[in-house]
């Protein structure tokens, strides 16, 4: 009998299969009373009950039913009289499918009972079996879906970038090499440097930071694209939002400005949030609960105001702040919190942003996501529009509660002298990006886009505060296990 997933059995559809008789697989999550085991079959956070009639089966088979086991269980779904589920399954056949050893189970973290996220990271492999992380990962699947929906009923074309490419979009350097030479004795040049002519490529590359750049030349083609790939960047920060690689997703637009850029990225990051209060209610709830626990073992102080869907409504239902980097600038230097020297860092024009100040504007200043726009050109990459001030560029950044940095993005410089004069400025060879900038000179637009960092949306609609929380294998300094 082919299996029926938990989450098809609980849905109002599910009411049809009362009185029929079909079969469940999947993992035991716990049996007791030797008559009722709980399995997951991961299609739902919750559980379904088989109910067993101990004395029908024989003690070989009893004993398997552990926490952990894999099973198959037959039988005739009905109502159930007890409280905490609505049907449950009258077992009439088991069958073990994978057995769990149970002195296993014990040094891992599927022994129930509450264990730190810190444990659950050294045992990533397993995690994926525990409440909170299927709904994260679940909810994860929900978004990557909802972000192409937006996307292609949008008219926007999905680009598959590069990932092994030649040059730093970015200009930071913060790159991972890809080479297939010899590290110990790779070959020399007349001048004694490594000889990347005989490397693979012939030449040096390196794992993607971004692929806003080609995306930007098919923006010039098909009109709107999105990029949504790995990203890597070997900077080693270890915090915990970043990460040496993660995923992010690059719109480009031919003909949009900065104006029409921060729309665009408003509606989307409003539209993710809709999606996942719509189809991710039983995950988000859970996640909900789970926060206010951990909350409410914290000092007052350090208490989120508001919970989780709180938070998402809010975000639905309030336009994003929007202001410029140099109103910013002013809004910090005026406050309390300056004036009291609770900033670390100092605070002037030119200064890029610090995490604890993009915090305050959004946390206690405005309290809803904000908008900063038109920073200081010498603080932001060589392909961002310069101003008319000459001094700043349509550079946007959005700011999330909680998180900090969710969204970078700019309007691009499209004038073919500005862009040759902006990449001399930052020491960037024009051989390098020839044919970038090429396009400046056959039928150049003005064009705008954004790159949103997939695992701080996570963290936003999880509210899981750990970007290790929401990747399943995350790589960070000196950790790539599994
Ligand atoms: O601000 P970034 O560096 O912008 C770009 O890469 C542009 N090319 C985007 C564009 O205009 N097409 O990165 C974009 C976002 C950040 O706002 C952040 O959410 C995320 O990517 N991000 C990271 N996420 C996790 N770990 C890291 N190390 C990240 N670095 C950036
Ligand atoms: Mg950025």
């Amino acid at each position: 009998m082919s299996r029926i997933k938990i989450k098809y059995i609980l849905s109002n559809e599910g009411q049809l299969l009362i009185g029929q008789r079909i079969t469940v697989k999947g993992w035991v999550r716990a049996f007791r009373s030797n008559r009722f085991i709980q399995i997951n079959d991961g299609s739902c956070l919750s559980n379904i009950q088989a109910v067993i009639d101990f004395e029908k089966y024989d003690e070989g088979i009893i004993n398997q039913i552990t926490t952990a086991a894999a099973v198959s269980v037959s039988g005739i779904l009905v109502a159930s009289i007890g409280t905490g589920q609505s049907v449950e399954l009258q077992a009439d056949a088991i069958e073990i499918i994978g057995a769990a050893h149970p002195d296993e189970v014990q040094k891992t973290v599927l022994q129930p009972k509450k264990h730190s996220l810190e444990l659950l990271r050294e045992q990533a492999h397993l995690r994926f079996r525990t409440n909170t992380f299927s709904a994260v990962f679940r909810i994860r699947h929900n978004v990557a879906y909802a972000i192409h929906h937006y996307f292609h009923e949008k008219g926007f074309y999905y680009l598959h970038t590069p990932i092994i490419t030649g040059s730093d979009a970015e200009g930071a350097g913060e790159m991972f090499h890809v080479s297939t030479l010899d590290p110990l004795s790779p070959p020399l040049d007349s001048d004694g440097n490594v000889d990347y002519k005989q490397d693979f490529f012939g030449k040096p590359v390196n794992l993607t930071v971004s692929g806003q750049l080609e995306a930007e030349l098919a923006a010039l083609a098909l009109g709107q694209v999105y990029t949504f790939g790995p990203t890597f960047r070997a900077e080693n920060s270890n915090t915990s939002r970043h990460l040496a690689e993660f995923w992010m997703i690059e719109p480009e637009v031919a003909f949009n400005d900065l104006k029409d850029n921060m729309d665009l990225t408003e509606d989307f990051l409003k539209y993710i949030c809709s999606y996942v209060i719509e189809n991710c209610q039983e995950d988000l709830q859970f996640l909900d609960q789970r926060e206010k626990q951990e909350q409410s073992q914290k000092p007052e102080s350090e208490r989120n105001e508001i919970g989780l869907i709180e938070r998402l409504n809010f975000v639905i239902e309030n336009p994003f702040k929007r202001l410029t980097y140099t109103e910013a600038i002013t809004v910090l230097l005026n406050s309390n919190h300056h004036k009291k020297k609770k900033f670390k860092f100092p605070i002037q024009w030119g200064i890029d942003l610090q995490s604890e100040h993009e915090r305050y504007l959004v946390e206690k200043e405005f309290k809803c996501p904000v908008i900063l726009s038109d920073y200081p050109a010498e603080i932001k990459a060589f392909y961002m529009r310069q101003n008319d001030d000459n001094k700043t560029v349509a550079a946007m950044d959005v700011l999330f509660p909680g998180i900090g940095e969710i969204v970078g993005g700019s309007q691009r410089e499209e004038r073919y002298d500005v862009l040759l004069e902006k990449c001399k400025a930052f020491n960037i060879p024009e051989e390098e990006l020839w044919w970038y900038l090429q396009t400046r000179k056959l039928g150049t637009v003005p064009h705008a886009g954004f790159g949103l960092g997939f695992e701080r949306m996570i963290m936003f609609v999880t509210g899981m505060t750990n970007i290790r929380d929401v990747i399943p294998f995350p790589r960070t300094p000196l950790n790539a296990s599994f």
